[in-house]
This record gives C-alpha cells, sequence and structure tokens, in this order.
C-alpha cells in the first residue's frame, strides 16, 4: 500500500534516508568490488540515450550528491554540457536492490571558479590510483586509432598523488532529484523525491509504491 509521503528535515541538517540505505547497501555489498560500479545514462545531441558503466567515487562533502571521475575529452562530458539530466541505474548483487538516481549533472573541469569544488577534483585526482591517472594521459577516447598495434600511446609512466593535476580529468557531480528503490528480496519499492527549498537546501519525501 502506498503509504503518506513522509517529510524530510533540511537535507543539510538530516541524513537523507535513501542516502543512508546505499551505505548500507554499500557495506553489505562491500566484498564485490563491482558493487561500485554503476551505470549513467544521458542524453545524446540527437536527443537519443547513452548509457556506460563508471565508478561510484563517493558523496560530496557532507551533500547527498554522487561523485565521479572521467575524461574531459569523452562524450559524456559534451552530452552532460547540452543537457544536464542524467540517470544512474546502481544494483547491490549481494542485497539484490536497485537504485534508480535521477538528477542533473555538473562537471567539474579544470579553472573551476568554485574553489570548493575546484579542491573536490584536486581530492578525486590524489584518490585514483596511479594506473587510473595515468589513464588521463593517453590519446583521445572515442577517436579512431591510427595504429592498433602501437601500444606506445597507452604504456606512459606513472601519474603519482603528486604530479599536477591532467587538464583531461573532471569530476563529475550528480545532484539528485529523485531515487527510486527497488528490493528483490522484500519486493519492496520506493520513491523519494526532492522538494528544492532554494539556496542549495531541500527535503525528501518518501513514498512507498507497488514494486
Ligand atoms: C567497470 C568499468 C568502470 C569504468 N569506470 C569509468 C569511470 O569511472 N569513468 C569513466 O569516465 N569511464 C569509466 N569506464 C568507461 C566508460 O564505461 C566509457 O566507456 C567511457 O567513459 C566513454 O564513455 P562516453 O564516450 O559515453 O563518454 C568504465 C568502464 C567499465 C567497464
Amino acid at each position: 500500500m502506498a503509504s503518506a509521503p513522509v517529510a524530510a528535515a533540511s537535507t543539510a541538517e538530516t541524513a537523507v534516508v535513501w542516502q543512508q540505505m546505499i551505505r548500507t547497501s554499500l557495506q553489505k555489498n562491500k566484498r564485490l568490488p563491482y558493487s561500485k560500479y554503476v551505470q549513467i545514462a544521458t542524453v545524446r545531441e540527437n536527443g537519443r540515450p547513452a548509457n556506460r558503466t563508471v565508478v561510484f567515487r563517493g558523496f560530496l562533502w557532507d551533500t547527498e550528491k554522487l561523485t565521479f571521475v572521467t575524461d574531459t575529452r569523452s562524450s559524456k562530458v559534451q552530452e552532460a554540457a547540452a543537457n544536464p539530466w542524467c540517470e544512474v541505474s546502481w544494483y547491490f548483487p549481494d542485497s539484490r536492490e536497485q537504485y534508480r538516481i535521477h538528477g542533473s549533472l555538473s562537471i567539474i573541469q579544470q579553472n573551476h571558479a568554485n574553489e570548493k569544488l575546484a579542491k573536490a577534483r584536486v581530492s578525486a585526482w590524489k584518490n585514483m590510483s596511479d594506473g587510473g591517472r595515468t589513464q588521463f594521459a593517453w590519446p583521445q577516447p572515442g577517436l579512431p586509432r591510427p595504429e592498433p598495434e602501437d601500444k606506445s600511446p597507452y604504456d606512459l609512466p606513472a601519474l603519482t598523488a603528486e604530479d599536477p593535476v591532467s587538464a583531461n580529468f573532471s569530476l563529475v557531480v550528480l545532484d539528485p532529484l529523485e531515487v527510486d528503490y527497488l528490493s528483490l528480496k522484500g519486493n519492496i519499492r520506493k520513491q523519494f523525491q526532492k522538494q528544492e527549498g532554494g539556496d542549495g537546501t531541500g527535503s525528501w519525501s518518501e513514498t512507498e509504491i507497488n514494486p
């Protein structure tokens, strides 16, 4: 039975229910490294969907915004610039739960005007593995590979946390507006919706719906 929406207090002050649920899901699935892989769909400039796997890099500070990293030269960056709407689909195999997180994307590139976000980008760079950082020095993703046998463009010296942040490195921030939760074990489905309060605050409603 659908329950009446339950108002939550300002997201700045109170833990967001679905965010706590994701933390619990991450804990329950922590033996599976791939439980941090999510699929994120964007909208291509021709209006058709584009979807790909990315790694969840944690919540931004004490907010409910999700972070990812990507190559500034990749298609998703151009797509998000033209149309910021996106949806993440995230399945946790051990607990058999799915979260669909709908919201808007911001891409934090080199020389971002907001100092705090610029620092978050640097932290994300430092948190990468050396191998992960080095990929940002590879040739432009998505372009034809002129000589597939030539491995030298990818055989580069490892970039460490002390190396300057690559200009190709972007922090991706997803600001959620709706979260659809499904538990296959419990046959439970819940919808969480954000009512924006201005100045970055908002409150979340929670409604149980038919699975
Ligand atoms: C397991 C896995 C993890 C991945 N993690 C990331 C990631 O964190 N960031 C990223 O940009 N691409 C990641 N990729 C590559 C993307 O799925 C995609 O191929 C690439 O970002 C280009 O996508 P685009 O052309 O739509 O921008 C990952 C792929 C796999 C299979």
